[in-house]
């Protein structure tokens, strides 16, 4: 057994019945988390079990790494990552003990620990209602008093011990300004504890944030607040910050605020949406064997269907433009012009949800782009249209995380 293995821990998984905790799959606490999004970035279970929560999470794409001080729940965590192709690290180690671990992580799990530190309220040698009650004194296991515990957590995760002022138990303690009840922070969930942002640096958290959270808003887009066109402009000076082939191929952008010119381009743009629908491959004849993403099909048609027709009263529609145009280039040459105006159009998304705003990818109007082109007075025999990103303030600003596929499904090492 290794310095930080826990034999009274251990015990509980040497026994021959299961840990009663142990029910052989990941809490349904987590699957709804987990479908919510909440499981991704780099993430620690701590106090992982036999790591179901963990190759859950593993599952969906997350960076996992699972502590626990027992070697033999440790063990069999390890050996089902390796029958299921999960990627899931798992170490004995000590959950009061991180430092050690050297590890910087997004999120933390727990799932029966830090609300127990101190004691081992499922122990195999305690009484039969374990579950609600406190060990005995004689039992040598008595909790901690709940401000002790409050300190050993704060302790545990240093760079937030200066914010341990809330109010309530110790979870609330730690980082009043970070976990927020029901926010992106933090969440409860029938005694489960998900904790974000414990480890990272702050600034890698929020870019991490943008990126997971700028959504395709269509419903959300508020058409009655007008958008400043400083805060355009400004959204763009930072989009211009993406890589462009060779150091030349600047995009353009051309902003449609004039209700006239919007009414025009949504024309255009609703003709599209209608040849477009009936396509076997739009999102509306697109079927997924992943239930979760099967259920987001027909919301994300209601919603597309939506802008289609209120596109003309969204404040501004900003058509990022590249020239010279990609028609009959060869394929490489197309590829470095597309990726010197892609990249910009989604840097000025992430820009403009950091500054408040949310917007959307479109691209269908290309269907009618020469009409459109007509309309905006582009050249069109020169300058390429490349998407169409209806931008406002959004009537919510909750955004989470989407449902994406395992990425393990889309990674392809060494061949595909
Ligand atoms: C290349 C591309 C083209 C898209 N074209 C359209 C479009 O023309 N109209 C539309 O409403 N949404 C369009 N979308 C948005 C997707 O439907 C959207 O990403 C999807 O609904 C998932 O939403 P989420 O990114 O917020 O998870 C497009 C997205 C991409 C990446
Ligand atoms: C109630 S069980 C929950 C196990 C797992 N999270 C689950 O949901 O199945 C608590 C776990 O925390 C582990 N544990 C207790 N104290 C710990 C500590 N200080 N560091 C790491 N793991 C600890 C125990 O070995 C046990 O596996």
């Amino acid at each position: 057994m290794t310095e930080q293995a826990h034999p009274e821990w251990d015990a509980n998984y040497t026994a021959d019945t299961s840990a009663p905790w142990d029910i052989g799959r990941p809490q349904p606490a987590f699957v709804r988390l987990a479908d919510e999004g909440c499981l991704t970035g780099r993430l620690l279970d701590a106090g992982c079990g036999t790591g179901e929560n963990a190759l859950l999470a593993a599952s969906r794409g997350a960076d996992v790494t699972g502590i626990d001080v027992a070697p033999t729940a440790i063990a069999r965590a390890r050996a089902k990552a390796s029958e299921r192709g999960l990627a899931a690290r798992f170490e004995v180690a000590d959950a009061l003990d991180l430092g050690r671990l050297s590890l910087t992580v997004d999120t933390v799990i727990d799932s029966g620990i830090y609300r127990r530190i101190g004691q081992n309220p499922c122990s195999r040698d305690a009484s039969k209602s374990r579950h609600r009650r406190p060990p005995s004194p004689s039992s040598g296991r008595r909790p901690l008093p709940h401000r002790r515990r409050s300190r050993i957590i704060t302790g545990t995760f240093p760079c937030q011990s200066s914010a341990s002022q809330g109010k309530g138990g110790p979870h609330e303690r730690w980082a009043p300004g970070l976990l927020r009840e029901g926010g992106n922070g933090y969440r409860r969930d029938k005694g489960v504890h998900l904790m974000v942002t414990v480890g990272g640096l702050p600034t890698q958290s929020a870019v991490d944030q943008v990126l997971s959270t700028t959504r395709c808003v269509r419903k959300g887009l508020d058409t009655t607040r007008e958008v400043p066109r400083e805060l355009i402009e400004d959204c763009l000076r930072v989009a211009m910050q993406a890589p462009i082939g060779s150091n030349g191929l600047y995009p353009h952008f051309v902003v449609v605020t004039d209700p006239g010119k919007r009414a025009a381009v949504a024309g255009f743009y609703k003709q599209a949406w209608d040849a477009y629908l009936p396509l076997p491959f739009s999102a509306a004849n697109l079927h997924f064997e992943d239930p979760v993403h099967e259920a987001q099909q027909a919301p994300t048609v209601s919603s597309a269907a939506y802008l289609a027709e209120h596109l003309a009263d969204v404040p501004a529609l900003v058509i990022p433009c590249i020239t010279p145009r990609v028609d009959g280039m060869p394929l490489w040459v197309q590829a470095c012009i597309w990726g010197s105006v892609l990249p910009q159009s989604w840097s000025f998304m992430l820009a403009a949800r950091a500054r408040g705003l949310a917007s959307a990818w479109t691209q269908i109007h290309i269907q009618f782009e020469e009409e459109v082109a007509a309309v905006l007075g582009i050249n069109h025999a020169e300058v390429q249209q490349a998407a169409l990103i209806p931008v406002a303030y959004p009537h919510r600003e909750d955004f989470k995380p989407a449902y994406r596929e395992p990425i393990q499904k889309f990674t392809h090492w060494d061949s595909w």
